[in-house]
């Protein structure tokens, strides 16, 4: 189908409407009916009052061990919820179930025929065993622990056995380098790693213990590392003092392993994400606000029950894995699909054929993995009837109306509402975001959560409609940061500085006439490449590591697929030649100090870059040349010859 033909369809003005089946049946109706709140509007007015709302959605979802004193406590842009509450995470994701035989998470490795069916019980008895080998290996409250892990049953057990324990787990994507996963390590002061042998990707072994062997060579706080045999019989380098196999130093423990009573505002977890600088910054989360406002966010914006067949294809590496394979169907008590592999291995269709074969009823994937099944065509969609799905969701990156449009036609067969989801690493949950019961119009994630109060505003703090700005969340809620982990400063500068006491999201929007949230993107100093976020001056960071690079400024092109493609403008070094080889080579060697999500799609060599007097490097200028759009007022530049030289870049 031609993109244009999906657009005639769509016509702008069209809204989507959901049934009154789905409006009648959905948690957030059934509730709203107890509380006798008669319309979607007056459900968004009364949450204003946001602790009355968010004590309702935590009464909704957890089950503190001893009530909180207060619900909400401010001081400098920190917000403490259900503070002098008696928690843990694991209370409610784990312990609660743990008599319970369904099945906690169906596992799909890539090699087809590789299938694990885990019970809550199953699930229970493993976290507990390595709960209590953690605590043999000397790991207490608060100590972190690193994980690097692929899509395997045993990174949620991982996670959830450092809760456990009072322990602050770092997850880091497995697509990550060596060296990045090195510089979190260091970064945490981590004790102890969790990793593999390796896994498969695209019919092949990623080596990844060797990986973190790498990345072991230079982090003196690592004590040991846990290994967990995932392929049949990858060879691994073993250091005798420092790694231990999983497998055996679960064998001898207990299937049952006390758990750590926590403070509610207590460390959950830390995971690092992209910002303004060459360094992650790691985001914080606790385990009681946490808790709650990823368990009612599943529970009203999917609509989970008990019976449903919930995919969050993501990688539990970023945060919608975290808050959304992990913590909160956990906390429901529904049943995950977690798949290991690449979606189009060993062809474009193995996920309809995951989704008819466990009958899968919720689908929430990324605008990219969209945009590449349009890109193969409907032919791999039609051998499958995915008539089990009854509800699709969206997140990571602006999802253009074709793709939204081919999504709801060709995977929802025209039945299915979709909820398109904004929220960050930071906000721990969704912000905005439709409900079963709004009306949906394609590209828009609609209306702030219920208890969110979001807006635009201008340069000058004047809420805007019907123009780009800013978009802030005016009033804290329960999932939201905690901090960033050891650099209380950064945490001021980059949430709170630009509006005080508004939360700051980074991101470009506009709000339309009926209060509905268009999400452009990023603010110009973080891409979006596949819907995860690098920070642009981590590319430079990384090429001018290179030996023979002395300048680099790295921009994000529009991707008709990716959503963003990177192209670096490199100046070498004096008196290197270029040559198509050392190209190659500065492509690999970001993807060896970040990862392959961050190598350059391109890379142009030049003379020089426009700068200011300061000789900060003026990226929105080179975007916009490289662009063709407006480059604005250059004469104030250091030197806007180099502007037009950009165009002769080689
Ligand atoms: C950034 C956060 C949220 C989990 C995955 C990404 C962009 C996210 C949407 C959406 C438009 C979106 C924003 C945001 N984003 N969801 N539905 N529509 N943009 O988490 O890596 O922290 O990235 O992703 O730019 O700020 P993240």
């Amino acid at each position: 189908m031609e993109e244009k033909d999906l657009v005639v369809l769509l016509n702008e003005k069209r809204v989507f409407k959901p049934s009154k089946k789905l409006v009648e049946n959905s948690n957030v109706m059934k509730w709203m009916k107890k509380k006798k709140i008669k319309s979607y509007d007056e459900l968004l007015k009364k949450a204003e009052d946001i602790e009355w709302f968010w004590n309702e959605a935590a009464k909704e979802t957890v089950k503190w061990k001893k009530p909180f004193k207060k619900i909400l406590e401010q001081e400098n842009n920190y917000s403490k919820w259900f503070n002098g509450a008696k928690y843990n995470i694991v209370f409610d994701a784990l312990d609660k179930h743990k008599n319970k035989t369904k099945t906690a998470f169906i596992w799909e490795g890539e090699p087809e025929k590789e299938v694990r069916k885990i019970s809550f019980k199953q699930l229970y008895q493993e976290v507990n065993k390595l709960a209590n080998a953690m605590k043999k290996l000397g790991i207490k409250k608060g100590d972190r622990i690193g994980i690097y892990l692929p899509m395997i049953p045993e990174l949620p057990v991982a996670m959830l056995a450092s809760a456990k324990i009072g322990a602050i787990h770092s997850v880091v994507f497995s697509g990550f380098s060596a060296l990045a996963f090195r510089e979190r390590v260091n970064d945490e002061a981590a004790k102890l790693v969790i990793t593999c042998d390796g896994f498969y990707r695209r019919g092949k072994i990623i080596p990844l213990k060797k990986a973190a062997d790498e990345a072991l060579m230079e982090t003196p706080s690592v004590e040991k590392c846990i290994v967990i045999k995932r392929t049949a019989g990858e060879k691994v380098d073993w250091n005798e003092k420092r790694d231990l196999w999983y497998h055996e130093i679960i064998k001898k423990e207990k299937p049952e392993c006390k758990t750590e009573l926590m403070e509610a505002n207590d460390p959950l977890f830390i995971l690092y994400t992209s910002g303004t600088t060459g360094k992650p910054k790691g985001i914080i989360h606790d385990h009681g606000g946490y808790a709650v406002g990823t368990a009612i966010t599943l529970k009203w914006v999917f609509d989970l029950k008990d019976k449903d067949i919930w995919w969050c294809a993501a990688d539990i590496g970023w945060i919608t894995g975290h808050s959304y394979i992990v913590y909160a169907p956990l906390i429901l008590g529904v049943t995950s699909v977690m798949y290991e592999g690449s979606p189009d291995f060993p062809n474009p269709d193995r996920w309809w054929e995951i989704i008819d074969k466990h009958k899968v009823t919720v689908l929430y994937t990324s605008p990219t993995a969209i945009r590449m099944f349009m890109h193969f065509g409907e032919e791999w969609i039609e051998k499958h009837s995915l008539k089990s799905l009854r509800l699709l969701g969206s997140v990571g990156e602006p999802i253009n109306p074709e793709a939204w449009m081919w999504y709801y036609k060709f995977i929802g067969k025209e039945k299915c509402q979709i909820m398109d989801t904004w929220w960050q690493t930071e906000t721990g949950n969704h912000c905005i975001t439709p409900l079963p019961i709004t009306d949906l119009k394609p590209g828009s994630a609609t209306k702030p959560f219920p208890g969110i109060q979001a807006k635009v505003l201008n340069k000058e703090g004047k809420e805007i409609i019907n123009a780009g700005g800013e978009l802030v969340l005016l009033k804290p809620w329960p999932g939201m940061l905690k901090g960033i982990y050891k650099n209380p400063e950064k945490y001021q500068k980059t949430y709170w500085e630009m509006y005080p006491e508004i939360y700051l999201a980074g991101d470009v929007a506009r709000v339309d006439s009926d209060g509905y949230f268009w999400v452009q993107g990023r603010d110009s100093d973080v891409l979006k490449v596949s819907g995860h976020r690098i920070g642009n001056s981590e590319i430079e960071s990384a090429l001018v590591s290179h030996p023979l690079v002395a300048e680099a400024a790295a921009i994000g092109k529009p991707h008709e697929i990716k959503g963003e493609s990177i192209t670096a403008f490199v100046i070498l070094k004096k008196g290197t030649e270029i040559s198509e080889n050392l190209r190659k080579e500065l492509i690999e060697h970001v993807g060896k100090e970040i990862g392959k999500l961050a190598r350059p799609d391109e890379i142009l060599f030049v003379e020089d870059l426009p700068k200011t007097r300061s000789g900060k490097i003026m990226r929105r200028v080179i975007k916009a040349k490289v662009l063709g759009q407006d480059t604005g007022n250059i004469s104030t530049l250091s030197n806007p010859e180099a502007v037009e030289e950009l165009l002769k870049a080689k």
